[in-house]
């Protein structure tokens, strides 16, 4: 074989390296490490993680009035706002629907309006002062849900709140 020819292979070779390595850089991008990796290489504290960090532990603006927290406690509705008489239903922290109310001598609660009989929805009733299902009957005394009169005998599930100025809190 020519020197010749050895030349042209080798140039040809040398082309196609070229090329390939050319390529390679273009889909992978730039091989230089960035800041971060050489910080992390070195061991120096990664400043971009800890401003990612405090961002997430923003509260969000658009959080609905019902949902805001007060330290682990959820504003229900506003004490001004009851009716006395008036049940105001809503789902508590752990998704038990759930009737506030305000009795005639003005004291609030909260319990799980589920019956424990057989899962209907109770009402308040501001005449009797008491909780009663529509379905068999059941009859629940306001401050802790306790039965009064049947089929069942099993107390409805309390809420546990507090009046903090004129905010009923869940306390979860
Ligand atoms: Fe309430 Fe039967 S479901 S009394």
């Amino acid at each position: 074989m020519s020197s010749r020819r050895i030349l042209l292979k080798i140039g040809a070779i040398s082309a196609v390296s070229f090329i390939i390595t050319a390529c390679t850089k273009a889909v992978s991008g730039t091989s230089e490490p960035t800041s971060q990796e050489t910080k992390e290489a070195t061991g120096q504290p990664n400043d971009e993680s800890t401003s990612e960090a405090v961002v997430e532990d923003t509260p969000s603006q658009n959080a609905p009035e019902e949902t805001q927290s007060q330290g682990g406690e959820v504003v229900i509705a506003q004490v001004s706002a009851l009716v006395a008489g008036e049940g105001f239903n809503f789902k508590a922290n752990d998704g038990t629907d759930a009737i506030l109310f305000k009795t005639s001598d003005e004291k609030v609660y909260a319990l799980s309006r589920i019956c424990t009989h057989q899962g209907c929805s109770v009402n308040f009733d501001l005449s009797q002062n008491k909780l009663v299902c529509p379905c068999h009957g059941a009859e629940y005394e306001t401050g802790q849900g306790n039965v009064l009169s049947g089929p069942t005998e099993k107390a409805l599930k309390k809420i546990n709140i507090k009046i903090d100025g004129d905010n009923v809190l869940e306390v979860v």
